[in-house]
């Protein structure tokens, strides 16, 4: 089929004096266009179902590897919440890795107590989190934040803190950890 070309449309008593052709796109122009077409299903396919990539597995394995390179910051984005569910958690995984050091009873042993009046690296929320996530290696106390990760970091420490607050005898009051069902709090730095 042969393209009829250079034909005038007849728009320039409109456009003032301005003419207009009716020429179709180069081939290879129109080619290039279904080219990005069957290019990008072709994509689409391969990137889905074929090599089953997706943004969100991306994202997530580089916030892994981000949290296991910065470790303090990353317990510092993840929420401190002081839930019963929290605690419980935190339980957990208080047995299985701290209970050698710190005692079944938080009473200490080659660690020190967590249901006394005494913190050697401060007994806030913060300085809790802080001290489990960094560790003080040169006593013994491993930073736990790479090897147990953010979120478990924040449960053992709900827990740590709600038994120091039931435990504890100084400051009672002032000292109570609020448990809470769905208010969050956040460590202070
Ligand atoms: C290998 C023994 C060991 C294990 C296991 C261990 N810790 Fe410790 N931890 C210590 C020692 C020793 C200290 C005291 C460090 C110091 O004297 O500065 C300590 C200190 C602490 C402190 C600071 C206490 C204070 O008075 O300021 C916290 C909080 C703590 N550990 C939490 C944990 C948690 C939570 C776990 C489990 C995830 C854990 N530790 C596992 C040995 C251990």
């Amino acid at each position: 089929m042969s393209k009829e070309t250079n034909q005038l449309l007849g728009h320039a008593d409109e456009a003032d004096g301005i003419e207009e052709y009716d020429n179709p796109l180069p081939d290879w122009w129109v080619g290039l266009f279904w080219l990005t077409i069957i290019w990008g299903v072709g994509y689409g396919i391969h990137y889905h179902f074929i090599a089953h990539r997706s943004a969100e597995k991306a994202l997530a394995a580089e916030v892994l590897a981000a949290e296991a390179r910065w470790p303090a910051q990353a317990a510092a984005s993840v929420e401190f919440v002081v839930t019963p569910e929290a605690i419980a958690a935190g339980e957990t995984v208080y047995q299985a890795n701290c209970v050698a050091c710190h005692g079944a009873g938080l009473e200490g042993g080659i660690g020190p107590s967590f249901v006394d009046d005494e913190w050697i690296h401060g007994g806030d929320e913060a300085s809790v989190i802080k001290t489990i996530t960094d560790g003080v290696p040169e006593k013994g106390m491993l930073a736990w934040g790479p090897i147990i990760g953010p979120e478990q970091v924040n449960q053992v420490a709900a827990y740590v803190l709600s038994k120091n607050s039931e435990n504890a005898t100084k400051n009672r009051s002032s000292n109570r950890l609020i448990v809470s069902d769905g208010v969050k709090m956040k460590p202070k730095w």
